[in-house]
């Protein structure tokens, strides 16, 4: 059989559904990115963005990009960063954001994805146990993947099940070359929800571990500065490595990640996605340092935000629409019925000008369908009531398909360990409230 023969009897999902070219996927932008957008020839109120803070179409940032692109290209520097790829502008952009996020330093990614899964390769070896949430990012779940060490994920924030897999990984801790790692999101990027990190981190006065928050949809949306759920938590000193994206909050492309000095220069010079391939361009680099001064200097676009999220969701509620148990701007909305059930009320939804997408397996759990709808600094009180109107009238010709969230599926885990354990957590965190 040959490559082409065997891929033929595959029928991954996505791939399955092409013929929904331009409702499901592949739809052809035209003009600006914004809250409202155009799709072939038609204009969209547009809720799946992640351009939290609306920093996207920074007017200066865009004007720095555009004289950067003049003078020297879009992708200069036009190699990696060890080689000749290096400015002192990505020095300058690590120590910016090293300053406001409180920590010894900082490292740039070119992508996300290729950093995060990337690092995680780079800092572990096979006497390592990893334990990461079973809903983590892709591009965690790649690192994960690449790691031949020993991997436990624990249900999706459920503290109890990960001081389990702690304890399991205890045993194979007496190999003094051996560390634990513990990897979540900050914010789950489907469900909306947010890892319990106060709890997370009170785990660390029981077991030795280091813990690495993927904090991509937090970054700028939670807490007092924008330095995301370790600081709406107030346990920033207890996160080891705190990564972000810049593609949401920061309106751009690349991605950081933040811990001590010792860590950082590991990342550095060991992530082979950064040493094997070519730096962030100089255009994105200036634009990021124009965007995270924007970022810090005007709060009140988180304000707005928050004011967005809460109007939006709470209107959505208030029509009968099942939006799950949010607790950041991702708003699910899941849908009862197959993927062709979901893609029909998706094209319900853009004839009245509504534009999002659906989110199916393998992106969450095979079985469910959602809506995935995104609330931003740039959405206005008139998108937002024209959405909740869409939302209501394509409800009353579909009434079965917005009846209820469906149970998430979870997974059975190889290694659970079915001994009952009590867990100290709750008290812990209780004495830790009370004494504040
Ligand atoms: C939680 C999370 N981590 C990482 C990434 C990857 O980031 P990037 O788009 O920079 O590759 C994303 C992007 O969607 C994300 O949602």
């Amino acid at each position: 059989m040959n490559l082409s023969q065997k891929l033929k009897k595959r029928t991954p999902h996505l791939q399955k559904y092409n013929h929904y070219k331009g409702i499901f996927h592949h739809h052809e932008l035209e003009g600006e990115v914004s809250n409202r957008m155009v799709f072939k020839g038609k204009e969209y109120i547009v809720w799946c963005m992640n351009d939290y803070l609306g920093l996207m179409n920074n007017q200066e940032a865009k004007e720095i990009e555009s004289e950067t692109t003049l003078a020297l290209g879009a992708s200069y520097p036009h190699s990696c960063r060890t080689t000749f790829g290096h400015t002192k502008h990505h020095d300058h952009l690590e120590d910016e954001l090293s300053k406001m996020m409180n920590r010894e330093a900082s490292f740039l990614f070119q992508l996300g994805y290729m950093g995060i899964f990337s690092m995680i390769d780079a800092i572990t070896d096979r006497h390592d146990t990893i334990i990461y949430d079973q809903f983590v990012h892709a591009c965690a779940i790649d690192g994960v993947r690449m790691h031949n060490g020993r991997k436990f994920a624990f249900k999706h924030n459920d503290v109890d099940h990960l001081r389990k897999q702690l304890i399991n990984s205890r045993k194979y801790q007496k190999d003094e070359l051996g560390t634990t790692i513990v990897i979540v999101d900050g914010v789950y990027s489907m469900h909306g929800d947010i890892a319990p990190l106060e709890e997370i981190v009170a785990l660390k006065e029981e077991f030795d571990f280091s813990l690495i928050v993927d904090d991509s949809h937090g970054f700028g949306v939670f807490g007092d500065n924008g330095r995301g759920t370790p600081e709406y938590f107030e346990v920033e000193d207890e996160v080891d490595l705190y990564i972000s994206t810049f593609t949401k909050s920061m309106g751009n492309i690349g991605a950081f990640v933040s811990g001590n000095q010792d860590l950082i220069e590991y990342i550095r010079y060991n992530t082979r996605s950064q040493i094997f391939s070519r730096v962030l361009p100089l255009a994105q680099v200036l634009s990021c340092i124009k965007k995270l001064e924007v970022f810090q200097a005007e709060p009140e676009r988180r304000e707005k935000l928050w004011n967005n999220i809460r109007h939006f969701q709470s209107g959505m509620r208030a029509a009968g629409i099942s939006i799950g148990k949010t607790q950041s701007a991702v708003t699910p909305v899941v849908i009862n019925g197959s993927v062709e059930d979901c893609l029909d009320i998706l094209s319900q939804l853009r004839e009245y000008d509504v534009f999002s997408y659906m989110v199916t397996y393998p992106v969450v759990p095979e079985g469910t369908s959602l809506i995935r709808m995104v609330p931003t600094y740039n959405h206005t009180k008139e998108d937002i009531r024209l959405t909740i109107e869409a939302f209501q009238k394509v409800k009353a010709k579909n009434p079965n398909a917005f009846l209820q969230h469906k149970p998430v599926i979870i997974q059975d885990f190889k290694n659970k360990i079915e001994s009952k354990v009590e867990s100290p957590l709750s008290t812990s965190v209780l004495r830790k409230r009370e004494r504040a």
